[in-house]
């Protein structure tokens, strides 16, 4: 019986993989891409390719399509089929899921994986973490995420607005995934939830990929921003306007 591993492939630039998703790469004898839709290239496995040309014997390439719909029902068919597919394929060696950023933060791998989990308990389980979009988006537009004793809150942009002021209330910094033009709906709740015009947002797109997009400024300037849609963006926003150790401490100029 083989092993079914998880393997977070980071946020675009195939340079932020792990040394250890690589080594798995090089080793198993099946990998399973995600797709939004059968006819669409997968960004996961452009990601691994170089890595993949390494390997001395090819590995089998499974394709498995999840279509990005909230039709729980026909989702939940899906989600059975392919963990019968790879429950198939592990128990004859070991299987491999690429996944976007890190398998354990929204990802469709979390589906099969829970599947599997319960329907095939005998299949050992791996997770092989990745560089997160989020710790990329940061390091790119250099804000950091959470200083000292503030409180960061991850936030699906599609949410409940209801649901983000609440959150929004209670956060120093938020991470808005899913985010682009969606930035621009978002000020006159997060004015509402203890955020100010001076407070500071970065919205990055493709982040660390060939057309990566930042953008920082504060609240008051994104209305006049050039924002078009990209699933592959997401935004930060702080409420302080500056880093609180200096606020605290002073700035490093003497
Ligand atoms: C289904 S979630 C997957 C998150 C992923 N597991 C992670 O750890 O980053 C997809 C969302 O992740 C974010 N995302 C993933 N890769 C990104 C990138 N390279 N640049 C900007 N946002 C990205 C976007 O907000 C996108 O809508």
């Amino acid at each position: 019986m083989g092993v079914f591993i998880g393997i977070g492939v980071g946020p675009g630039d195939p340079e932020l993989l792990t040394l250890k998703a690589a080594k798995a790469l090089k080793t198993v004898d099946v990998i399973c891409i995600p797709k939004s839709h059968a006819n669409k290239p997968s960004m996961a496995l452009g990601m691994v390719k170089g890595i993949l040309s390494e390997r001395k014997k090819p590995a089998e390439m499974l394709e498995l399509v999840f279509p990005m719909t909230k039709d729980d029902l026909n989702n939940r068919k899906l989600w059975v089929e392919n963990a019968a597919i790879v429950a198939s394929k592990a128990k004859k060696g070991n299987v491999a899921f690429i996944t976007l950023g890190d398998p354990m933060l929204y990802s469709t791998f979390l589906y099969l994986y829970e599947c599997i989990k319960e329907t095939y308990p005998e299949i050992e389980l791996e997770i092989i973490p990745g560089v997160t979009s989020v710790t990329a988006v940061a390091a790119s537009s250099k804000l950091p995420l959470a200083e000292k004793e503030e409180v960061v809150t991850i936030i699906p942009s599609d949410l409940d607005p209801a649901k983000i002021e609440e959150a929004a209330k209670h956060a120093d910094n938020i991470v808005f995934m899913k985010c682009a033009f969606r930035i621009k709906e978002l000020l006159p709740i997060l004015l509402k939830s203890g955020f100010t015009e001076n407070s500071t947002v970065a919205l990055v797109k493709r982040c660390t990929l060939s057309k990566e997009k930042v953008m920082v400024g504060k609240l008051s300037e994104v209305s006049g921003w050039d924002v078009t849609e990209d699933y592959f963006s997401v935004a930060i926003v702080k409420k302080s306007q500056v880093p609180i150790h200096w606020k605290q401490n002073g700035s490093c100029k003497a």
